[in-house]
């Protein structure tokens, strides 16, 4: 049994806890520069201050924090060998390196593979320029290996697109763009809970039928061959559901309906950032009319799925919208390939 200490008393340190082979490992106790912490107990053992380090006879110290890298060297200062100290996220970030490089070289070869088979110029078009990005239609892997991060910390989080709307949400405060935020889609609140947190500050406003597409929708759908959506799909959800993940404790709005008709009672708002993700062409066309308009100089509307085979009406949406109004936007690599418009 290997005796140990685990620096990080926060959600790494419960997550590395998880990860440990417990037939293999004690805990002896948790660590954390935190004084608030200090006295707490996770799964029944003390978090200790660092100063107590030297109490406990243990064979390795666990590094369970994003500040790996200053903790390392508050270590080292207290005379703890090197030899000792086991940095998880450290480890990690090596092995992104490494799982990034092969899965390029693999794509590498596919791509090489998939040319000399296929004759059809669009396929080929997309296999020499796009084999990176590419999502589902021929490597059948979308850029999902990129998002199936080994650091556990990372893992099933689109990091792009969460990291977008942050930086987002710092250019809208440091420059001081006016406006309530929203978000059109709203399902089980998840993304609507991100956008909360990053804008407290901000009126909230929700759009969402709270009760799955719309048929009319779906039928614009198939009509057109955008998708195979179904009526009612994402039907399963509810407003305390998604109120309950909320940051915001009053000011915010909860617009439940069919949108655009759900708007109809709606004056004079102006918004400084919108997500839009609604899936589907009718509702992300008429959400960039409503929204754009209304859009303060300066502000973002993020439309999500813009890049997804599987929505194909949104990237028409889009498209349309821009085509018709002059106005251009970034499309983003994350996960469902969104895309960024601004004012
Ligand atoms: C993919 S989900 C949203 C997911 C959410 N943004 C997230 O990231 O967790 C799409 C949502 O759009 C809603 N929706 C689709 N068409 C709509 C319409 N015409 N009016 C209102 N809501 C609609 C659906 O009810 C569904 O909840």
């Amino acid at each position: 049994m290997k005796k140990i200490l685990i620096f990080g008393a926060s959600e790494g340190g419960r997550k590395v806890t998880k990860m440990l082979r417990k037939d293999n490992v004690e805990i002896l106790a948790y660590v954390d520069n935190d004084r608030k912490k200090v006295g707490q107990k996770i799964e029944g053992k003390e978090v200790i201050p660092p100063e107590r380090i030297n109490e406990f006879n243990f064979d390795y110290i666990l590094l369970a924090s994003m500040y790996f890298n200053e903790i390392f060297y508050q270590l080292i200062n207290m005379g703890i060998h090197e030899s000792k100290i086991i940095k998880i996220y450290g480890l990690n970030t090596s092995a992104s390196k490494s799982k990034i490089k092969n899965m390029y070289n693999r794509h590498c070869l596919k791509r090489q593979e998939y040319k000399n088979i296929i004759i059809d110029e669009e396929l080929h078009n997309v296999i020499e320029n796009y084999f990176i990005c590419d999502m589902n239609r021929f490597y059948n892997e979308r850029n999902y290996d990129f998002y199936n991060y080994p650091d556990y910390i990372l893992q099933g989080i689109d990091y792009v697109r969460l990291s977008t709307v942050e930086l987002i949400s710092r250019e809208i405060r440091e420059r001081n763009i006016s406006g309530a935020v929203a978000e059109l889609g709203v399902y089980k609140g998840d993304f609507s809970a991100f956008i909360s947190k990053l804008f407290t500050d901000r009126d909230l406003f929700l759009f969402d039928t709270f009760e799955g597409f719309h048929k009319d929708d779906v039928e614009f759908e198939h009509r057109r061959g955008f998708s195979k959506s179904k009526p009612r799909h994402l039907e399963d959800t509810n407003i305390d559901l998604v109120i309950s993940k909320l940051s915001h404790i009053d000011n915010y709005y909860i617009i439940k309906g069919y949108f655009p008709e759900s708007t109809v009672r709606l004056k004079n708002i102006n918004f400084a950032f919108v997500s839009i993700d609604v899936d589907l062409y009718k509702p992300t066309y008429a959400g960039l009319k409503f929204f754009y308009e209304r859009l303060s100089k300066g502000g973002y509307i993020l439309v999500h799925d813009y890049n997804f085979p599987t929505y194909s009406g949104v990237k028409e949406a889009v498209r349309k919208f821009c085509d018709e109004m002059g106005i251009n936007y970034v499309p983003l690599s994350d996960y469902f390939g969104s895309a960024v418009i601004t004012k």
